[in-house]
């Protein structure tokens, strides 16, 4: 698991842990924290494919870009970096633009 569990500078906020979905896979996450840091906390860094099959992940982590845009709930188009994971919650990722709506 990559996750920091002690920070000098920076404290938890929550040490409740929630389940959620990626892809058919019950992970953890704890409540508070994007659905970003739970993926790559579970060890998950590619969020989708360009529609040149390459692999994307996250790049700005502030939600000014679309690098990470994944469906959440059935939900296309959803910034990860900046969306808080919810329990039950069922992430997938994105593949190419076809699914983007601006
Ligand atoms: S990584 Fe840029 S919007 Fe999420």
């Amino acid at each position: 698991m990559k996750r920091i569990f002690e920070h000098p500078i920076l404290k938890r906020k929550s040490t409740k842990v929630i389940k959620f979905y990626f892809e058919g896979r019950e992970l953890q996450a704890l409540e508070g924290e994007t659905i970003a840091s739970a993926l790559i906390a579970n060890g998950i860094d590619i969020f989708g494919e360009t529609e040149r099959g390459k692999p994307r992940g996250f790049f700005c982590a502030i939600g000014k870009c679309s690098s990470c845009l994944m469906i959440v709930n059935g939900e296309p188009n959803v910034r990860v970096c900046i969306t808080p994971v919810m329990e039950g919650m069922k992430v997938q990722r994105q593949f190419g633009r076809s699914e983007i709506v601006w």
